[in-house]
This record gives structure tokens, C-alpha cells and sequence, in this order.
């Protein structure tokens, strides 16, 4: 598999896990508990932990791009 495959994949499981941290998240906090407690309990960890690692995981990919862009040497 190559590094773009890899990172297609990355960037499919970033989205969905943003989406199942964030938006149950918000509607928890804005409503204070709509969400049964054992049901966020189960979901949101998870689902912020494979968002995290997702996270740290393209990163590292694209670790060459974020070199070359913010680390580059000032020309004189
Ligand atoms: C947009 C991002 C996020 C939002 C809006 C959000 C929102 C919330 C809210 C409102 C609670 C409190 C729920 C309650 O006590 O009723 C909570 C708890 C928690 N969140 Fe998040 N969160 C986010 C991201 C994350 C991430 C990335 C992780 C993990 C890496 C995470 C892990 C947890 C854990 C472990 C709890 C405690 C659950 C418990 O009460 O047992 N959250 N979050």
C-alpha cells in the first residue's frame, strides 16, 4: 500500500470519527445530558481516541509536507 492509499484511508476515518466525537459533544454540552449517559459514555471515548490517533496518524504522513513548508531554511 502506498503512502497516499494509506493517507485516503486516514483522512475517511479523521472525518467520520470528528464527526462522531464532535457532534455528539456539542449536543451534550449546549443541552446538558440529551444524550443517555451510558450511551455517550460508550461512544464519545472511543470515538475521541480513534480521532486522536487518526489525528497523530496523518500527521505523520504528511510529516515531509509540514517540513518542507514551516521548517524551511530563510534564504539569505
Ligand atoms: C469537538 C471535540 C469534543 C467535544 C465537543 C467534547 C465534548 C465533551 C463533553 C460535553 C463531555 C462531558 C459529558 C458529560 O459529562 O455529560 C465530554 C466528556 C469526555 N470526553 Fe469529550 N469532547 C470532545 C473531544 C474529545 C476527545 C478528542 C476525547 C478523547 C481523546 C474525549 C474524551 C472524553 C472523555 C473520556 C470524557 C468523559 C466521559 C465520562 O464522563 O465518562 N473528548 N466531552
Amino acid at each position: 500500500m502506498t503512502r497516499l492509499q494509506l493517507l485516503k484511508i486516514v483522512n475517511i476515518i479523521l472525518a467520520l470519527s470528528f464527526f462522531a466525537v464532535s457532534i455528539p459533544g456539542i449536543i451534550q454540552f449546549v443541552t446538558q445530558g440529551a444524550i443517555p449517559y451510558s450511551t455517550f459514555r460508550a461512544v464519545h471515548p472511543i470515538a475521541g481516541t480513534v480521532f486522536t490517533l487518526a489525528g497523530f496518524t496523518h500527521i505523520a504522513l504528511n510529516f515531509k509536507w509540514i517540513k518542507i513548508n514551516f521548517f524551511k531554511k530563510k534564504k539569505k
